[in-house]
This record gives structure tokens, sequence and C-alpha cells, in this order.
């Protein structure tokens, strides 16, 4: 037996003004795309904005349902709109927010593990790395350059 580590690497900014201008862009669109987020029962509402290579921009917000596993989280909803309707194009970016009418303000958030899991498919796919935002209300701001670094020991294609 041997042990192996994984390295995780993140920058942190302190606030949005620190954030390159595309960032800053997708940000404002990803807080005013939560307002459309479909959350009766979480009360938390996530928002999330795609830079393809084509220069197409894609929104989605989180999705719930009354049935709870029938929602879905914003990146998904975002993800999928962006494969469906722009098939060939490559995703660059993607960044996340989030604001909760429950708790105070939201600090940054991470995606989930199933929308880990799906920003990977899409980037193994397009064989080039996503870079991530993590960004909330309040608090610093990460950015990972890659899903893989999110994501260690992932469950791909090849093990099929
Ligand atoms: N949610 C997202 O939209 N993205 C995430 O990465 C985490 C969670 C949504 C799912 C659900 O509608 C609500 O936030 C509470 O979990």
């Amino acid at each position: 037996m041997k042990e192996i580590s994984f390295t995780n690497t993140f920058s942190v900014f302190d606030n949005i003004e620190e954030l390159p201008n595309d960032i800053q862009k997708l940000h404002k669109l990803a807080v005013q795309i939560q307002k459309n987020a479909h959350a009766p029962y979480s009360k938390f509402r996530v928002g999330a904005a795609i830079l393809l290579d084509n220069k197409e921009i894609i929104l989605g917000s989180n999705q719930e349902n009354a049935a709870y596993p029938s929602g879905l989280c914003a990146e998904r909803v975002a993800l999928f709109q962006a494969a469906s309707n722009f098939p060939e194009a490559k995703i660059l970016k993607i960044v996340i927010t989030a604001t909760s009418e429950t708790t105070g303000l939201s600090p940054a958030i991470p995606p989930c593990g199933s929308c880990r899991q799906s920003i990977a498919e899409y980037e193994i796919k397009q064989d080039s790395p996503i870079e991530i935002y993590f960004t909330g209300e309040m608090g610093k701001i990460y950015k990972s350059e890659s899903l893989k670094n999110l994501l260690p020991l992932i469950f791909n294609k090849k093990l099929l």
C-alpha cells in the first residue's frame, strides 16, 4: 500500500472589482438570471453564466420541483442548454453565484458534486479546460483553472 495525494490550486480574489472585465460581465448576468430561479423550497437562488468560444453567453438558474430530485442546479441548466444549442462550441468559462432568502448574504458557492461531474464531461469532450469562478454576495471569490482541479480520480468514458 502507498498513499497518493492531490493538490488543489485556486486563485482567490477579494472582490468583484478585482476580476477581469469579461468575468465581471458574466457575474452581472449570473446575478440577473438568479432572479429567474424556481426555488420555492430552498429559497436559495443560484445563477450561472457560461462563455463559449463563439462568444455566445448562456445563462441558467436553478429549477426546483415538488418532487425534489426532479429539480436541477443552475450550472447544469446552463451547461445542457449550451451543449444542446451549440454542440460544436467550446465552453471557456463558467461563473456561478447565489443568493439566499433565509440566511444573510451568500458567500461564494462552489458547484455541487453532480455539477462537477457534468462540467467534467464537457471538459473531456472538448479536450480543453473550463475556468470556473465561485462567487457570492460577500467574501472572497475563487477561481479554478480547470474542473480537473475539483474532482480527482474522476469517473470518465474511458472506464465504460
Ligand atoms: N444548487 C445549484 O443550483 N447549484 C449548486 O451548485 C448547488 C445547489 C441549487 C439546487 C437547489 O435548487 C438549491 O440550490 C439548494 O440546494
